[in-house]
C-alpha cells in the first residue's frame, strides 16, 4: 500500500526580467495607478488586464483568448505575468517561449498540447478520514529479520499526534515510515495521515516553534483544532498535465507489447498551413476573430526612467539621476529591454572601478562591451557576405 500524491509540475522561477512585477497595481474601481505593484504607466492595457482577471475569476473566460499587441519592450509579457500574480498560484500559469516549440524530436502540436494541459487546472475536493496533529513522537520499532539473516527490520512505527483538543498514539505500518522519511517529518511538524491509504502529508512546522532560529524558509502552521481522528476536506489543485504524468508513471505489470503498440500509434494531430492566406499577427484569421486584443504603447522617457529605477531596486543596484538618464537615452536609442539588461554589467564594472554607485561612464563601458540587438542586426545587414546565411 503506497499512495503517492500528484506533485504539481509547475516550472520553477529564478530572478528574471520581470521579478519586480507583483501585480497589476489597480485601484478598487479598476483604474490603474500611475506606478504600483512594480508596473509603471501603460494604464489602459493594465485596466483591460484587470477586466480579464475579473472574467477569469468569474469563470467567464473559458473558450476565449487574449492577444497583447504592441512594440517590443512595451510590457506585454510583464502585464501577462501581472495577471498571473493577481490570479494567485492556484490558477495555473504556464509561460513558454517560441523556441520551445521547435524541435526535431517532438511535434509542434504535441508541445503546444502539453502546454495547454499544463495551463488547465482542476480543483479536487474530497472528504477524507484523517489523523491530523503535531508530531510529538516518532519511534520506529525494530524486530529481528523474520527472513532470518542479519540486520533488523522495522515492524511498525509509533507516532504521537497532538491537537488543541487532545493527543493520540498510533501504530503504523512500516510502509508509512518510508513516506514519513521521504517527507522529512520530524517531531514538531504538523502532518495528516489518510486513514484509508496511509498517505502522509506534511503541512508545515507547528507555530509553537516559530521563534526557533531557522535558516531555512519554513512554513509555520497553527496547531490543528478538533480531534486527532476526524473527517477533513482535502483540496488539491492539479493541472491536466499533472494527471497525465501521474497516469503515465509505470504501475508495474504492464506488458511490453501493449507499451510498444502505444508507442507505435500514429499521432493524428497535425496542422498544415496554406501558403496564400494572410495571417495578421501570425495568427489565422478565424482564431484572430475570437480573440480579445489588448494594445500596449511605447513609453515616454519619464516612464522609462521609472521602470529602470524599479529594476535597479529589485536587483539591489545603486544608481542616481545621471546614471538613469544615460540608461534612458540608451533605451530610447535601442530598447528598454537592452537598457534594463545593461544594469547588471554596469554595476559589476562600477564595482571594479571601485564605486558603489553606477555612473554614466560604467554604463557607457558596458554598452561598448555588449551590443544591443538592433546594432547587431544592422551589422549583419551591412556585411552580409561575412556571415553565414
Ligand atoms: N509598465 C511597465 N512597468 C514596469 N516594468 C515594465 C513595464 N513594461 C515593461 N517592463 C519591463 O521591461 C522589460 C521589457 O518588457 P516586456 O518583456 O514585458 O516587453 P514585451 O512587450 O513582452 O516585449 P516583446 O515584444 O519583445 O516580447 C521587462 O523587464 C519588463 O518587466
Ligand atoms: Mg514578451
Amino acid at each position: 500500500m503506497k499512495i503517492e500524491e500528484v506533485k504539481s509540475t509547475t516550472k520553477t522561477q529564478r530572478i528574471n526580467a520581470h521579478s519586480h512585477v507583483k501585480g497589476l497595481g489597480l485601484n478598487d474601481d479598476g483604474t490603474a495607478q500611475a506606478s504600483a505593484a512594480g508596473l509603471v504607466g501603460q494604464l489602459q492595457a493594465r485596466e483591460a488586464a484587470g477586466y480579464i482577471v475579473d472574467l477569469i475569476r468569474s469563470k467567464k473566460m473559458s473558450g476565449r483568448a487574449i492577444l497583447f499587441a504592441g512594440p517590443p519592450g512595451t510590457g506585454k509579457t510583464a502585464i501577462s505575468l501581472a495577471i498571473a500574480q493577481e490570479l494567485g498560484s492556484k490558477v495555473p500559469f504556464c509561460p513558454m517561449v517560441g523556441s520551445e516549440v521547435y524541435s526535431s524530436e517532438i511535434k509542434k502540436t504535441e508541445v503546444l498540447m502539453e502546454n495547454f494541459r499544463r495551463a488547465i487546472g482542476l480543483r479536487i475536493k474530497e472528504v477524507k478520514e484523517v489523523y491530523e496533529g503535531e508530531v510529538t513522537e516518532l519511534t520506529p520499532v525494530e524486530t529481528e529479520n523474520p527472513m532470518g539473516g542479519y540486520g533488523k527490520t522495522i515492524s511498525h512505527v509509533i507516532i504521537g499526534l497532538k491537537t488543541a483538543k487532545g493527543t493520540k498514539q498510533l501504530k503504523l505500518d512500516p510502509s508509512i515510515y518510508e513516506t514519513l522519511q521521504k517527507e522529512r517529518v520530524e517531531s514538531g511538524d504538523v502532518i495528516y495521515i489518510e486513514a484509508n491509504s496511509g498517505a502522509v502529508k506534511r503541512q508545515g512546522r507547528s507555530d509553537t516553534y516559530a521563534t526557533e532560529f531557522d535558516l531555512e524558509a519554513e512554513e509555520y502552521v497553527p496547531l490543528p483544532k478538533g480531534d486527532v481522528h476526524k473527517k477533513k476536506e482535502v483540496i488539491q489543485d492539479v493541472t491536466l498535465h499533472d494527471l497525465d504524468v501521474a497516469n503515465a508513471q509505470p504501475q508495474g505489470g504492464q506488458d511490453v507489447m501493449s507499451m510498444m503498440s502505444q508507442l507505435m500509434k500514429p499521432k493524428k494531430t497535425e496542422i498544415t498551413g496554406t501558403e496564400d492566406v494572410v495571417s495578421p499577427h501570425g495568427i489565422p484569421r478565424d482564431l484572430l476573430d475570437r480573440l480579445i486584443i489588448v494594445r500596449t504603447k511605447p513609453y515616454g522617457i519619464d516612464q522609462v526612467v521609472q521602470i529602470i529605477k524599479i529594476r535597479a531596486q529589485t536587483e539591489g543596484i545603486h544608481i542616481e539621476a545621471e546614471g538613469l538618464k544615460e540608461l534612458s537615452t540608451i533605451a530610447e536609442r535601442s530598447s528598454l529591454r537592452y537598457a534594463v539588461r545593461l544594469l547588471t554589467p554596469s554595476s559589476v564594472l562600477s564595482q571594479q572601478n571601485g564605486r558603489d554607485v553606477v555612473e554614466p561612464e560604467d554604463i557607457r563601458e558596458a554598452a561598448d562591451l555588449f551590443m544591443d540587438a538592433k546594432t547587431s542586426a544592422q551589422m549583419l545587414a551591412d556585411n552580409p557576405d561575412q556571415f553565414m546565411k
